[in-house]
């Protein structure tokens, strides 16, 4: 029976962390990961896959939509999908062996199975048990499944199937418009799909800023999107090559039939516990599933921590990434913290969506005073001459003391443009203090600071 400081189950950006960090505060380390390789869903078959397709479909986008323009002249790239998903594949390789040269590195054990805890501080895998100080779970989520729609994986499927179909669809019907089926669907519309989106609210990405909503409704529609708004899906029924997507519109209960080669079913994710073995060791859940941590993210049982997408908060790799460190450090006897007010969220579609922070929802039902500075792209040199000037930073600071409390672009790099707020932000910064800062010229850095001095005597490019 080998003994160790920690154990962490799951090797996802959460565990994988967690892993690293007690290695290098010292602790006797291994991290237990079912699966043939390590980074979790995320590295596997989230993140980074889709951000390759991403890439690459932009590409395509470029090609056909903007060389002409730019006096680049020629026959536009056809797809050789196959050659796509290999691109993407090295991708997720380089990926997941780079984190099994860190572990190699830090003298991590990697053991490979799938885990159960039978009771506090000792971890089951196959037949051996393995004594720790401290476990930390960190098995991530899966798919939440939909009443009357049966996955396959194949015709029907979650963002795994999507992300390796046979072939592109002519017609792909997404179930859901939040981050995977925007994000994976822009790939296939770029890819020359036909894209419908069913979505339940009236809204696009719940929880937004609702200016950042309708600007990029209509940015998708223009990209060829067809979104059925405020219509609940009943069910699928599927073939081995199509489908049918039944829905009912909520402002009159009328029920429509939609036809797809594939379906996307993208309806959010829920923590992923089984067969560890939770319920014997009493470890106290929410109703949604997750696991209940304190602010040191330890579970209702002693010596037991969780991180990542299987407690609360956003299912996002960098907040289990933070989660992760942290907990190593409370494990460690230090201080780990994570900010959970400064969590940028980014869409990775074209152009780029980002937030952090408050919106002006959430700052009405507080009833705080604030100010709203605004910038839009189409004052931004940089952005026109790429044609990226469609979109804008909001920056929204408190009314009396200018400090920043929140942030929503949407343009080009807004997923780079938000780290700087987010600085700002966790240095209790003010609207002055950003707008003070020198931009350098010509970037799209200068559309955040143009927003910031919105917030006082005004932009100057507007
Ligand atoms: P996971 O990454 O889910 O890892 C958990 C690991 O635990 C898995 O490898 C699993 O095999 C293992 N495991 C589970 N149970 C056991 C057990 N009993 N024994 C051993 N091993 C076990 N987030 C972003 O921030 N940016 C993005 O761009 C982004 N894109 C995404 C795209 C898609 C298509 C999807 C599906 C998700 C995306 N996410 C993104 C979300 C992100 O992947 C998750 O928030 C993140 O992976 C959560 O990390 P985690 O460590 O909590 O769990
Ligand atoms: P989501 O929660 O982002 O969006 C789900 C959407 O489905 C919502 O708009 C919801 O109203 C709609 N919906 C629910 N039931 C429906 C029904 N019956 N009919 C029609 N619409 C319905 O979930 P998604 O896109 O599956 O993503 C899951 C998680 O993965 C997210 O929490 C996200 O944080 C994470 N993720 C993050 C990415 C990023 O950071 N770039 C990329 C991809 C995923």
């Amino acid at each position: 029976m080998s003994s160790y400081d920690v154990i962490i189950i799951g090797s996802g950006p959460g565990g994988y962390v967690a892993a690293i960090r007690c290695a290098q505060l010292g602790l006797k380390t291994a991290c237990v990961e079912g699966r043939d390789t390590l980074g979790g869903t995320c590295l596997n078959v989230g993140c980074i896959p889709s951000k390759a397709l991403l890439h690459a479909s932009h590409m395509l986008h470029e090609a056909e939509h903007n060389f002409a323009e730019m006096g680049l002249k020629g026959k536009s790239p056809s797809v050789d999908w196959k050659q796509m998903l290999a691109y993407k594949q090295s991708t997720i390789d380089t990926n997941t062996k780079g984190i099994e040269f860190l572990f190699k590195k830090n003298k991590i054990d990697w053991i490979k199975g799938w885990a159960t805890v039978p009771e506090a501080g000792k971890v089951k895998v196959g037949d051996e048990v393995h004594q720790a100080k401290n476990i930390i779970i960190a098995t991530g989520s899966e798919p939440a499944s939909l009443p009357g729609v049966d996955v396959d994986e194949k015709v029907v499927v979650t963002s795994t199937g999507a992300l390796e179909l046979g072939k592109v669809p002519k017609k792909l019907v997404v179930i859901g418009a939040g981050v995977i089926g925007l994000e994976l669907g822009s790939v296939y519309a770029r890819l020359g799909s036909e894209v419908t989106v069913v979505e339940f609210l009236d809204a696009i990405t719940p929880g937004m800023d609702p200016e950042v909503q309708k600007t990029f409704q209509r940015m998708l529609k223009k990209q060829g999107f067809t979104f059925i708004m405020g219509a609940a899906v009943q069910g699928t029924t599927a073939t081995k090559t199509k489908a049918k997507v039944t829905y009912k519109l909520r402002k009159d209960d009328s029920e429509h039939t939609i036809d797809a080669d594939v379906v996307l079913v993208s309806t959010g994710r829920k923590p992923f516990t089984d067969g560890l073995g939770l319920d014997k060791l009493g470890l106290e859940m929410t109703k949604r599933g997750q696991i209940v941590v304190n602010d040191h993210w330890e579970t209702s049982v002693k010596g037991i921590y969780a991180i990542g997408d299987v407690i609360e908060g956003p299912m996002l790799a960098h907040k289990a990434e933070d989660e992760g460190m942290a907990a190593a450090e409370v494990i460690a006897g230090q201080h780990g913290h994570v900010n959970y007010g400064v969590i940028p969220g980014v869409i990775y579609t074209h152009p780029e969506v980002a937030n952090v922070g408050e919106t002006e929802a959430t700052l009405k039902e507080a009833g705080r005073a604030y100010k709203v500075g605004k910038f839009s792209f189409m004052g931004n040199a940089r952005a026109k001459a790429v044609f990226a000037g469609d979109g804008f930073v909001k920056i929204l600071a408190d009314k009396e003391t200018d400090r920043i409390l929140g942030a929503h672009i949407i343009g080009p790099g807004a997923g780079d443009l938000i780290h700087e707020v987010c600085v700002a932000m966790e240095f209790g910064a003010s609207a002055q203090d950003l707008a003070m800062t020198c931009h350098a010229h010509p970037t799209y850095s200068e559309a955040v600071r143009e927003a910031a001095l919105a917030c006082g005597d005004g932009a100057i490019h507007m």
